[in-house]
């Protein structure tokens, strides 16, 4: 490659898919795809949400986001969209498997917390597995089959780190609650996240003579009014201590999807302010 450091951060009018679009961070990968010339395409269960947000990305920036209907644990749904998508865009040559569910630790006072391992419903690690791993395996196997045909294809899947280290079980403590009352954090956010770390490495391998690329990206926690005393839990386990802000990603969004990371496949890039290190 010839061309200038610069001009390989850039996917001019390439289009990009991004699963569960209409949710906080789906929005800050989309503004990263149009700040590098792509279209973003939000796709999410949540449809008047994707399209208000495509819409009002539209306007901020003025560029190209258009949102959609779409349930990535239907193969079938997933499989109309993407001929849907691909008559209307042409090759559709980036994906981000974005979409997961998180619990929230929360519980009614004196219940048993369901969020315990010894209780933990099956039909919540049903649906979490189903939207976080059945969903990034049934679009990478729809979206990514397509873009093999053509050798032509980044897929960008987005883990946490909890895909890395275990949580720590303290930072969901309540005062004055027993034991076995404690809630925590669900088991099913550990399993999808390492199970999709899994699949990038799966496929980084599988496709890498397909012209194809996978790589994880590892965000740390991000601020959404979370209460300040949790904030303060979480934040002693940071080495930056700071939680970071939405828009932290974003950079690294561009670099990961564009020809700068052109010899990076297989990889997991973890940003988390340092945390996943102690
Ligand atoms: N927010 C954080 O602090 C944080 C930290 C680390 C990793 N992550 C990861 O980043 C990703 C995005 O997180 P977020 O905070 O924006 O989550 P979010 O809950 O705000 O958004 C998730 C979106 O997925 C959509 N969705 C759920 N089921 C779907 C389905 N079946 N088909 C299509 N869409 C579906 C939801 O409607 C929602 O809009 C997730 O994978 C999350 O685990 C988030």
């Amino acid at each position: 490659m010839t061309d200038s450091p610069q001009s390989r951060f850039r996917i001019n009018g390439s289009a990009a898919v991004i699963t569960g679009g209409a949710g906080l961070l789906g929005y800050h990968h989309a503004r990263a795809i149009m700040s590098a010339g792509g279209i973003p395409l939000l796709l999410d269960i949540n449809e008047n949400q994707a399209r208000e947000k495509a819409k009002l990305l539209s306007d901020t920036f003025s560029g190209e986001c258009y949102g959609y209907y779409a349930d990535i644990t239907d193969k079938k749904n997933v499989q109309e969209i993407c001929s849907q998508l691909t008559d209307q865009f042409g090759s559709l040559d980036i994906l981000i498997n974005n979409a997961a569910n998180d619990p929230k630790v929360t519980d009614k006072p004196g219940e048993k917390p369901w969020s315990r391992f010894e209780q933990f419903p099956e039909m919540v690690w049903d649906r979490d597995v189903a939207v976080a791993l059945k969903g990034s395996f049934l679009c990478s196997q729809v979206f990514g089959s397509e873009m093999a045909t053509r050798r032509k294809g980044v897929i960008l899947n987005i883990a946490s780190d909890l895909g890395i280290i275990a949580p720590d079980q303290r930072i969901y403590r309540k005062e004055g609650i027993s034991d076995d009352m404690q809630p925590v954090k669900p088991v099913t956010y550990s399993v999808v996240k390492h199970g999709i770390i899994g699949l990038t490495r799966y496929l980084a391998t599988y496709w890498a003579d397909k012209g194809i690329r996978v790589n994880a990206l590892s965000p740390g926690g991000v601020y959404n009014g979370q209460p300040p005393e949790f904030v303060q839990k979480l934040t002693n386990l940071i080495p930056m201590g700071r939680m970071a802000d939405a828009d932290e990603y974003q950079c690294a969004v561009i670099f990961l999807v564009t020809d700068a990371s052109s010899y990076m496949t297989g990889s997991v890039l973890s940003i988390d302010g340092g945390r996943t290190c102690w």
